[in-house]
């Protein structure tokens, strides 16, 4: 999915620092002398978790984590690299954000299996209850809902992703009462929601039961 990113927009900030200087080193010693470009990615991680705990979040009241311009530009001085080369992989990778969203982002998986399971109504929810469409962020900046290709849970369709997190085997009303914690800031359960563990079938597991027990899954 092509992830808008205008470098000069109003809501880039100026400057950009890590306030973490000790997250940054360890992330830098991981690779050998003279392959610290191959830190791009975890940085770009790093600074966007970063922006989720203290913004800039652009004109929004609230927000999660974005990665400024500003940002890749520290990230190129940091592994010595020429800014596009960090704008490359920032572009290219799903997973960053390159503008503000909203505290919790939605990436609704719309791929054939989840909508042969009834991904669709599921979706229908978030779209009337929000009041926001794909792409769009809600005005007190607290959701931000995108359409993304498989998200590799489809045995467990329809789901989607919240920030870092899971939520599976999902129907309408079960999407309602996530987005209504979520609305008070409360986390609910991730994974399935219809009681399976895992990706086991509804009856069980039917293969590998003894390994299941020994990891706590039975
Ligand atoms: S099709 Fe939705 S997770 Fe794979």
């Amino acid at each position: 999915m092509l992830k808008k990113f205008n470098p000069a927009a109003d809501y880039q900030p100026e400057s950009f620092s890590f306030a973490d200087q000790a997250a940054v080193d360890e992330i830098i010693a991981r690779y050998p002398k003279g392959r610290q470009q191959s830190a791009t990615m975890p940085l770009l991680d790093l600074a966007q978790r970063q922006v989720a705990e203290t913004g800039p979040f652009g004109d929004l009241p609230t927000g999660g984590g974005w990665i400024p311009r500003a940002a890749m530009d520290e990230i190129a001085d940091i592994v010595g690299v020429p800014p596009i080369k960090v704008y490359e992989v920032a572009t290219f990778y799903s997973m960053y954000n390159l503008e503000p969203v909203g505290k919790y982002l939605i990436q609704f998986c719309g791929t054939t299996p989840c909508w042969l399971c009834g991904s669709a109504p599921v979706m229908e929810i978030v779209e009337k209850e929000l009041g926001i469409g794909h792409g769009e962020t809600s005005k007190d900046g607290y959701f931000t809902l995108m359409e993304v290709e498989c998200l590799g849970a489809c045995s467990n369709a329809p789901m989607i992703q919240v920030n870092d997190l899971f939520y599976e085997d999902l129907t309408p009303e079960k999407m309602l009462e996530i987005l209504n914690s979520l609305k008070k800031d409360e986390i609910p359960a991730h994974g399935p929601q219809n009681g399976r563990r895992a990706a086991m079938a509804l009856s069980g597991p039917t293969t590998l039961e003894e390994q299941a027990k020994k990891a706590g899954v039975l």
